[in-house]
This record gives structure tokens, sequence and C-alpha cells, in this order.
């Protein structure tokens, strides 16, 4: 099956995505400081039933960046303008990991009819304390002023188990790739806009929409912790926790997430 890499005009900007197969519409949304090619293992097990788009979010990649702040809500509506500019019509399934799930929140709130489940992966509904938000305006500062290598290989430990990085090198080398070929200002914008973003965890009772929640059993950014408790505040949500993978299970375990994955959409 053919992978389709092009460029669509959406709010103004040039964005990368990748679209392919056919079938029922299921959106991936990458993780912070990366791009859509985080979900490689994703695109190449789905693309058999579904069309499976994965654009590079404003900022990433290869789509044009934006400078200043880049809100989640900014996000969602580009989101919702490349499923226009693509003529998606059916709702999607929106599948995000960890800023891809702070985004779905935003897209749930502003674009619920477009959605027909939701698959969150490695995220939380929560805001950020005021030391969280400290720690981002640092990373704003380092960025900007010495560039993504400056972050990279401190991210690394926080990204991936420690046995993820013992058996699989050549997934820290991926990421390491990924973080170096962001734009410092893409990085800096989408950082002050997550320091900035909402709190909705109140709001999980109100999420009608089927949800799947995945997550690294080692995961030390969202820990099971976070996210097992949000299994029972969303109306209608299942949990799957990862054994062994951190914070980017899709892509340390690809087979056992896409089979949980394939299995919760052949319920919904
Ligand atoms: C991500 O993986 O997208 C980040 O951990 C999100 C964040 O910094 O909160």
């Amino acid at each position: 099956m053919s992978i389709q890499l092009f460029d669509q005009s959406v709010n103004g900007i040039k964005m990368r995505v990748s679209v392919s197969g056919s079938g029922p519409p299921l959106l991936f949304v990458h993780g912070f400081p990366l791009n859509h090619h985080m979900w490689k293992a994703q695109i190449d097990w789905f693309q058999n039933h579904f069309t499976v788009i994965a654009p590079d979010l404003r900022g990433f990649g290869d789509t044009e960046i934006t400078q200043g702040t880049i809100s989640m809500k900014q996000h969602a509506d580009d989101m919702n303008a490349l499923l226009d500019s693509l003529k998606i019509e059916e709702p999607v399934i929106f599948c995000g990991l960890s800023m891809g799930g702070y985004i779905a929140w935003e897209f749930w709130n502003h674009f619920a009819l477009r959605l027909h489940a939701l698959i969150l992966c490695d995220t939380r509904s929560g805001s950020d304390s005021e030391e969280g938000i400290n720690n981002r305006l640092k990373m704003v500062n380092l960025v900007l002023n010495h560039g993504p290598k400056s972050i990279s290989s401190s991210m690394i430990p926080n990204l991936i188990s420690e046995a993820s990085q013992r058996d699989y090198p050549d997934l820290t080398k991926g990421l390491m790739d990924m973080i170096e070929s962001t734009d410092r200002e893409g990085i800096a914008a989408s950082q002050r806009g997550m320091a900035e973003r909402k709190d909705f965890t109140e709001r999980l009772i109100d999420i009608r929409t089927p949800t799947l929640l995945i997550v690294g059993s080692e995961d030390r950014l969202t820990p099971p912790q976070v996210m097992k408790p949000m299994s029972s505040q969303l109306a209608d949500a299942e949990y799957c926790e990862v054994p062994g993978a951190g914070h980017m299970s899709p892509m340390e375990a690809p087979i056992f997430v896409n089979e949980a994955m394939e299995a919760f959409l052949a319920s919904c």
C-alpha cells in the first residue's frame, strides 16, 4: 500500500501530511517535539483497513512554523481545517499521544460531532502546576538560545523506558533525530501553548465518545496513576497498560499497542 506525503493548505500555512489506505478515517496526532514519523508502525498496520491521516503539526516536522504561542485550540482548529481540506466528512477516530491528547480534548470541545472515537496514549487531562509552567518556560529559553540539540538527550529518559533504551538503540536514535530536526521556534511556540492549556478533568464526565486509554507501565511523564483514574471519569472508556513501555508506548511496543487499538476499533 502506498503512502502519499504532500503539503496541504491549512489555516494559512502549508501542512505536511501523510495519507494512506482507505476506509474509515483514522487521524494520528503526534506528541512533542516530534512529527508524524512517530506513528510509522501504526500507519503501516492500519492503512489496510482505514484511511490513515498523520500530519506534522504547526511548527513541527515539515509543516510551516508560526512564531509566538501555538495554543492547543489552534492545533485542534488546524486538525479540523485539515479534515475539511481533505474532504473527510465521516466522523474520525482521533488518536493522540501526550500533546496530541491535549489537542484531542480541545477537538472534542469544539468539534465533537466530528468524532467517532478517541484513542489517547500517554496523556493527561489536567493542566500544569506552577512548577511545570516554569519548567516549560525554562525549556523555551534554552531551546531558543541553544537549539534543539540542547534538549534532545536529556528528554530520552522521560520518553522511553530503561528497557527500551537498552533493547532498541534505534528507537533512541530515531527520537533524537526527530527532536533535533525540529525548528527551535516551533518547539518554543507549542511549549508556550502547553503551558497555558486548559484543565479538562472536570469535563471528562461529559465526553460520551468511546475512548481507549493506553499508557506505558513505565511512563514517567503521564504514569498509570494519572491515566487509570481517567477511565472511570470518562463516560465510555477502556484502559490498557503496556508492560515495560515508557511514554512512547506506540513506538516501544507497536504490536501490543496496535492489537489493543484494533480490538477497541472492532468493538466501536
Ligand atoms: C509529549 O510527549 O507530547 C509531551 O510530554 C507533552 C508535555 O510536555 O506535556
